[in-house]
């Protein structure tokens, strides 16, 4: 984290200190929860069949670990926001699955993936928390990114897990509408600072 960035919960005492002192809010972000309790299943699965027309959406394995690394790279740019919502590029590491990282995806004809949702797994915890969704430019706005998403909540609550979390920039209105579809509840509004006034046309 730069030194001259804050990110603070957006009720937080310290915010009115900080903008008094100079730091400017350029970016507004949010975290949400699903609970296992208040999810529709059927409309959950509704919403994985958007995927249908490009084969479903499957779990992706070591195999598509190319196709992983591919999509990522081609939509890096792509996630709105300030500091709170960069995107790190992925790492193998980061986009290998394992017990405790988890993807979903849709592959297309060619062996390309579309669309994918990585998250962190903690089974122990029943506790599972999304690391980020992406669809390809092409396929966006047609129901994938909340697809994969729906999928994914499905099979974690199969597998015993009863709270997920996301997160997000609040300039990203594809995401937080997937968001809404699948049943996340927003509970946590978060502000990004800059010291010194840094203007907000410098967010990435
Ligand atoms: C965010 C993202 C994954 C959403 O996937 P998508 O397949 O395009 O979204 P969907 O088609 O499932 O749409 C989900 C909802 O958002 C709405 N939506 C989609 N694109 C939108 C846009 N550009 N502006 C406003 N609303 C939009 C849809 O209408 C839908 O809501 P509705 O059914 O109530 O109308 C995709 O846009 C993407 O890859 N963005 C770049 C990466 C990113 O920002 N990821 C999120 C951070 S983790």
């Amino acid at each position: 984290m730069p030194s001259g960035v804050r990110i603070i919960r957006a009720d937080a005492p310290e915010r009115e200190r900080l903008e008094r002192d100079g730091w400017v809010v350029v970016a507004h972000s949010w975290g949400a929860q699903l609970d296992a309790r208040a999810c529709d299943v059927d409309a959950l699965r509704r919403l994985a069949m958007h995927a249908e027309p490009l084969g479903g959406v499957r779990p992706l394995t070591a195999a598509d670990l190319p196709g992983i690394l591919a999509l990522d790279a081609a939509t890096l740019h792509d996630y709105p926001g300030a500091e709170a919502t960069t995107h790190t590029p992925l790492s193998v590491a980061r986009a290998t699955v394992s017990a405790t990282r988890v993807a979903y995806g849709v592959v297309d004809a060619g062996g390309a993936v579309v669309a994918m949702t990585l998250l962190d797994v903690d089974l122990a915890a029943c506790r599972a928390e999304v690391d980020f969704t992406v669809v390809a430019r092409p396929l966006r706005g047609r129901g994938l990114g909340t697809a994969v998403k729906a999928a994914s909540v499905l099979d974690l609550l199969e597998s015993g897990v009863t709270t997920i979390r996301t997160g997000g920039s609040a300039d990203n209105p594809a995401i937080i509408g997937a968001n809404r579809l699948v049943g996340f509840v927003v509970d946590e509004q978060w502000v990004t600072l800059r010291s010194g006034g840094a203007a907000a046309s410098e967010q990435t």
